[in-house]
């Protein structure tokens, strides 16, 4: 099998390398390995991704039909003389190249179609690795039962956001969804398939999670499940004071020990610099029969508002008691009165909201635009300088998408996770949610935007707040070093183990590939 693999290895990067492209490649893999493609378009596909900033062709792509056959691909990398690089390929939807795999392979994960698990007990679910989360939500359904955490988005892999964290408005409560695995089947660099989980194998277990692909490909995942709700009552509220918005956004997510009537279980937020954005993206929350006349309540800061965006779950059950336990909660709110905007809609139609949006933007040709999105992590007791700066400050009146801002519980996150977060026990995700568009006004394009994201990392380092990114992206193992702090020996002594010469995940740049490149004889 091994050999198979580098044979074949070997043909494609003699085609691509010595140019030899009158030999039909599509012939020779075929004839070779039918999981193997050198399909222009596909090539060119997997060289893309949703940040649409820079590409990078791989060599070929793997389509596999099981962990086994990635098992193999990635051991015959490690085993050749001559290594390669190998990507998994989720969905694409990264915004720096981060699932690239530059003169390597690309496996596109979400192809295979394994169907997902759900356990007797209907406590978990296992999914393969590629899975998208609607498609994880589609099936638990049928046995009523949902995953708990979330992302707001559900067209992203189940690895994809792994690798990350998985963050959305259930995170103060649940954690993210790395905090909400049991158990995962992982091929590490070195081309074994393992299983882990807090038991067993669990170093590999918590490198994995948060890991950015450096050290294992998730090829399953066992995820916690809870009774899947019916209907979401679904809730804005809009500030003019900052410290107001940020005061309910922390007492809210300070109720996460209560019982499930006693809080909200999603708790969001956005800030509006510019009326352009009510007709923006997912504001068609804001519909004709619910206007907001922002001249009428935009007090003396600077034309910006706050949206404290909450939902609680309900079900028939509960459904008498649902307007009483959102009264309870909303009276200790500070938002300005009568700027409550309340829908009502099924549960999975909550959950898939974004796709709304998508579709919209779709019609108009304005999703598949450059995204030079900035996700920050910040720390509690800097959120103020930050609103100062940044959203009064160098985002100036026009910001060219949604930009959300939420408080987490760090508690709620694992320690021995790859991930990293702030030093402080509540930390905000702010997110800039941005799209270019070149040709249009200068504050929409991409290089106008780009200068503000670097702005605005440089606003707090020089102010000295300790900010984490999150989906990070840096061009040096420096950056890099400085990105993981204390963690770095972990995380460097995490690579020497599960992916010694430096083959997984390339995209991310933290690691120099650790391998001689194939030169071009076989
Ligand atoms: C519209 C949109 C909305 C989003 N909303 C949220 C949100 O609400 N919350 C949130 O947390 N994130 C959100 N994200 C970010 C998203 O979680 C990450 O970009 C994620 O990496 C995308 O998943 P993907 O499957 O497309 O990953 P890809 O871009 O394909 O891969 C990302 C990285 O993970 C690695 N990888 C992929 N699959 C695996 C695997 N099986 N095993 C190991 N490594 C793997 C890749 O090599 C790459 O390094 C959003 C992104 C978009 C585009
Ligand atoms: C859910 O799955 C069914 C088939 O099982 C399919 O018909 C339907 O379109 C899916 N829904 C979504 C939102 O993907
Ligand atoms: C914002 O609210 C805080 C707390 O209620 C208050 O002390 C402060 O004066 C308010 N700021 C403005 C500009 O109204
Ligand atoms: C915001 O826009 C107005 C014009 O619409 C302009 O006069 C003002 O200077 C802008 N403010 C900033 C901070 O860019």
């Amino acid at each position: 099998m091994a050999t198979k693999f580098v044979l074949t290895l070997a043909l494609c990067r003699l085609i691509v390398t010595v140019g030899l492209m009158s030999l039909d490649p599509r012939e020779l893999i075929g004839i070779n390995d039918h999981r193997f493609s050198l399909d222009p378009a596909q090539l060119e596909s997997a060289s893309r991704d949703f940040g649409g900033q820079n590409q990078a062709e791989p060599l070929a792509i793997f389509h596999p039909t099981s962990a086994d056959d990635i098992r193999g691909l990635v051991q015959a990398a490690y085993e050749s003389g001559h290594g390669w690089a190998v990507s998994a390929r989720g969905h694409g939807h990264s915004i720096n190249g981060q699932a690239h795999a530059k003169n390597g392979v690309v496996i596109e994960m979400s192809g295979s179609k394994q169907l997902p698990r759900v356990d007797e007990s209907l406590k978990y679910v296992d999914v393969w690795g590629g899975e998208l989360w609607i498609d994880v939500l589609n099936y638990t359904l049928r046995y009523g039962v949902a995953p708990k955490s979330w992302t707001d988005y559900l067209y992203l892999s189940v690895g994809g956001t792994l690798s990350n964290a998985g963050i959305s408005g259930q995170a103060f409560n649940h954690g993210p969804q790395i905090s909400n695995v049991y158990e995962l089947d992982v091929v590490t660099g070195k081309g074994e398939l393992r299983t882990c989980s807090e038991e067993q194998d669990s170093e590999l277990f918590h490198a994995v999670l948060g890991g950015l692909g450096q050290f294992g490909i998730i090829t399953r995942a066992r995820i916690a499940l809870e009774s899947a709700p019916q209907r979401v009552r679904w809730i804005r509220l809009l500030y003019s004071n900052f410290s107001r918005f940020t005061h309910d956004q922390e007492y809210l997510i300070s109720l996460h020990m209560l019982p499930a009537a006693q809080k909200f279980d999603y708790v969001e937020g956005f800030v509006i610099v510019d009326e352009g954005l009510i007709n923006n993206w997912r504001s068609s929350f804001f519909s004709p029969s619910n206007p907001v006349k922002i001249s009428s309540v935009v007090g003396a800061n600077g034309g910006v508002l706050y949206c404290l965006e909450i939902t609680k779950n309900y079900d028939q059950s509960s459904a008498h008691t649902i307007d009483q336990e959102v009264g309870e909660l909303l009276k200790e709110l500070q938002y300005i009165p009568a700027t409550e905007f309340t829908t009502d809609l099924p549960y999975v139609n909550f959950l898939n909201r974004v796709h709304k949006a998508e579709v919209k933007l779709r019609s108009k040709g304005l999703w598949e635009v450059p995204h030079p999105w900035l996700n920050l992590f910040i720390p509690k007791s800097r959120i103020d300088e930050f609103d100062k700066g940044v959203f009064r400050g160098i985002l100036g009146n026009k910001t060219s998408g949604p930009i959300l801002i939420y408080p987490m519980n760090k508690n709620k996150w694992d320690e021995r996770s790859s991930v990293v977060t702030p030093d402080e026990e509540v930390f905000y995700l702010v997110a800039l949610l941005r799209s270019a568009l070149d040709g249009g006004e200068e504050t929409q394009t991409l290089k106008y935007l780009s200068d503000q994201n670097r702005q605005i990392l440089r606003f707090c380092d020089d102010a000295g707040i300790k900010i984490k990114q999150y989906l990070p992206h840096y061009n040096t193992q420096k950056q890099w070093m400085d990105h993981f702090g204390d963690k770095w020996p972990t995380i460097y002594q995490r690579k020497m183990e599960f992916d010694p010469k430096h083959i997984l995940a390339t995209g991310q740049r933290i690691f120099q590939p650790n391998f001689r490149t194939y030169t071009g004889s076989l």
